[in-house]
């Protein structure tokens, strides 16, 4: 059987990588906080299971994730996928005015907890079949935005633990992949959260009110599509590699 294990599936981009990956057949075990009923219920070739769950906290993280793979390894399974898509922008807001609490529940969901289920992924597969671990970053890792200093900084994290992740794989022999996703901006509630900052918190909240206005973000199923196709062509993924939707859209 086919499973994809995937984070963020409630709504968003989440939602649609699911439903695509069920489309083609494949067993979804889905991650959030709030269940998807749609998913839940869709008549698709593939099934869907929501386990409820804060990335927050890594120990029930840890805790979910140990008795997911129990579960799978009693399954016959060909084709397992991981795509760790979870994140949250907030706090947006300069350094020096943000809430402790606020930070540490960002760095947990954004690179930590990403950073614990990798390590007990590969560990529990070792030997078993190759894997394919997708980690959705954004653009964001890559430049300074007045107000992302969180967002920035974890993104910028998880890239240089996949790549380094993806290095140590390669040197191992082991086949599994991992890599990148860059979905660029999407219609989706990180977009309305990102435009309910004022000037003083972010600086490009016009720029980004008129993303919405000008119908530029794009629609979470066309974005997904570009990742699942990649995710159904295995041996064409590159281990380390940072594929983005603007490969296909520019
Ligand atoms: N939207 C954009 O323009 C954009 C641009 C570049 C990159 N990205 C990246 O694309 C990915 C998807 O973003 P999106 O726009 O689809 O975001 P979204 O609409 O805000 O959805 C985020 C998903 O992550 C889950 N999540 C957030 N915090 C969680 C927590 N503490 N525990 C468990 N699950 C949690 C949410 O579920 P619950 O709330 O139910 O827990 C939801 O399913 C993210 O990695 C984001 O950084 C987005």
């Amino acid at each position: 059987m086919k499973v994809a294990v995937i984070t963020g599936t409630s709504k968003g981009l989440g939602a649609s990588i699911a439903k695509l990956l069920m489309e083609a057949s494949y067993h979804v075990i889905g991650l959030a906080r709030n269940e998807n009923k749609a998913l839940s219920e869709a008549d698709l070739a593939g099934s869907y299971i929501h386990y409820k769950v804060d990335l927050a906290d890594l120990h029930a993280t840890e805790d979910i994730f140990a008795a997911i793979i129990e579960d799978l390894k009693e399954k016959p399974i060909d084709s397992l996928l991981l795509v760790q898509n979870a994140a949250m922008v907030t706090p947006v807001e300069q350094a020096g005015k943000q809430d402790s609490q606020k930070l540490i529940d960002h760095v947990h969901v954004n690179l930590l907890s990403p950073m614990i289920v990798t390590n007990l992924w590969l560990d529990a597969w070792r030997g078993h079949l190759p894997l394919v671990i997708a980690n959705v970053t954004s653009g964001a890792a890559n430049r300074s935005v007045y107000g992302w200093n969180a967002y920035g900084s974890t993104k910028a994290g998880l890239d240089r633990y996949t790549d380094t992740v993806a290095v140590e794989q390669r040197e191992l022999g082991t086949g599994n992949k991992i890599f990148l996703f860059d979905p660029s901006i999407m219609d989706t509630e990180m977009q309305s959260e990102i435009r309910s900052a004022d000037a003083t918190q972010f600086v490009d909240v016009d720029k980004f009110k008129a993303y919405k206005t000008n119908n530029s973000l794009r629609n979470t199923d066309v974005v997904a599509k570009v990742l699942v196709d990649r995710l159904l062509d295995p041996d064409g993924i590159q281990n380390g590699e940072y594929y983005s939707v603007k490969d296909v859209f520019k």
